[in-house]
């Protein structure tokens, strides 16, 4: 048997995810699915022509390319039928999808015909949806609570009361007797979201289903803010 009672008391915020990468950083550009990434080149693109490289096969002649010229780009088969934009020497990718994901170089060709570049891995991570708590009794009594939610590579942790309980585990039990109001925390690297239950003892020989909704944010996780 199971019974389910709502009482919804939804706190949404829709959270700004837009990232924010450098080309010459040498960690992993997180960005979120469905949002914009604005990637810096580093260098004034204003002086010099810049050529953003896609690598599939590590080959000038066959790997996706886009060229910036005088700030503005010109040729670019990179980011097929997509805003995206070039501004202040900034690329700016309006609204990022999962083919997104790769490993870029950036070249810039100085009046000297020397060519510098940078390289850059970009991974597209789907942001955190609603996250879902629920408390299960088995028949012998006891307290399991189970967490969910959307997105990708979701790290969990849990809160009981504000304390941590354990990190790790999208679902465990409950010592016997736990009490009080108990957060699943989720994050991933471009959002995080958490949302709290509160705790009812179990009935004994009942199987229960409880779906309290508290409160669930979602907020942004800002990487490499240097703007
Ligand atoms: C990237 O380039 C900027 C500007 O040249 C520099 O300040 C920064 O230290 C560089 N970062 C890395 C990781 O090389
Ligand atoms: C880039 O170069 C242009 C032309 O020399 C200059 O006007 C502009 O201020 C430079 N931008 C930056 C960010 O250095
Ligand atoms: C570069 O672009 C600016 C404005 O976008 C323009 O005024 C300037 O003449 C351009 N320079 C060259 C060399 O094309
Ligand atoms: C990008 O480069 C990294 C490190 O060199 C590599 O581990 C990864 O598999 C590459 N990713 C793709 C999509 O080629
Ligand atoms: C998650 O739960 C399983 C089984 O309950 C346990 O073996 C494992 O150690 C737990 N992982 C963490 C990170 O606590
Ligand atoms: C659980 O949360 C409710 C509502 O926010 C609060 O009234 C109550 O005191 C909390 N219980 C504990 C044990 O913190």
């Amino acid at each position: 048997m199971m019974l389910i009672f709502g009482l919804m008391l939804l706190l949404q915020t829709t959270a700004c995810l837009d990232q924010f990468c450098r080309f010459n950083q040498s960690d992993i550009c997180y960005a979120a699915l469905g949002h914009k990434l604005n990637l810096l080149m580093v260098q004034n693109t204003s002086v010099y022509d810049t050529t953003i490289q896609k690598n599939i096969n590590y080959n000038t002649a066959t790997d996706p390319i886009c060229r910036v010229k005088n700030d503005t780009m010109r040729v670019c088969d990179l980011y097929r039928n997509r805003p995206v934009t070039v501004i202040k020497g900034t690329l700016i990718i309006n609204r990022v999808i999962r083919a997104d994901s790769g490993n870029y170089t950036v070249s810039f060709s100085h009046s000297d015909g020397s060519v510098t570049s940078t390289d850059l891995q970009v991974n597209v991570e789907a942001p955190i949806g609603s996250v879902e708590v629920s408390i299960s009794c088995s028949s012998s009594g006891v307290m399991r609570a189970s967490c969910s939610s959307e997105g990708d590579q979701l790290l969990y942790s849990w809160t009981l009361n504000g304390d941590p309980l354990m990190d790790g585990n999208s679902s465990f039990d409950l010592n016997e007797g736990t009490d009080g109001n108990i957060t699943c925390s989720v994050k991933n690297h471009v959002s995080h979201g958490q949302k709290t239950v509160r705790l009812k003892p179990c009935p004994g020989e009942l199987s229960v289903n409880v779906h309290i909704f508290i409160k669930n944010t979602a907020t942004p996780m800002m990487q490499n803010s240097h703007f």
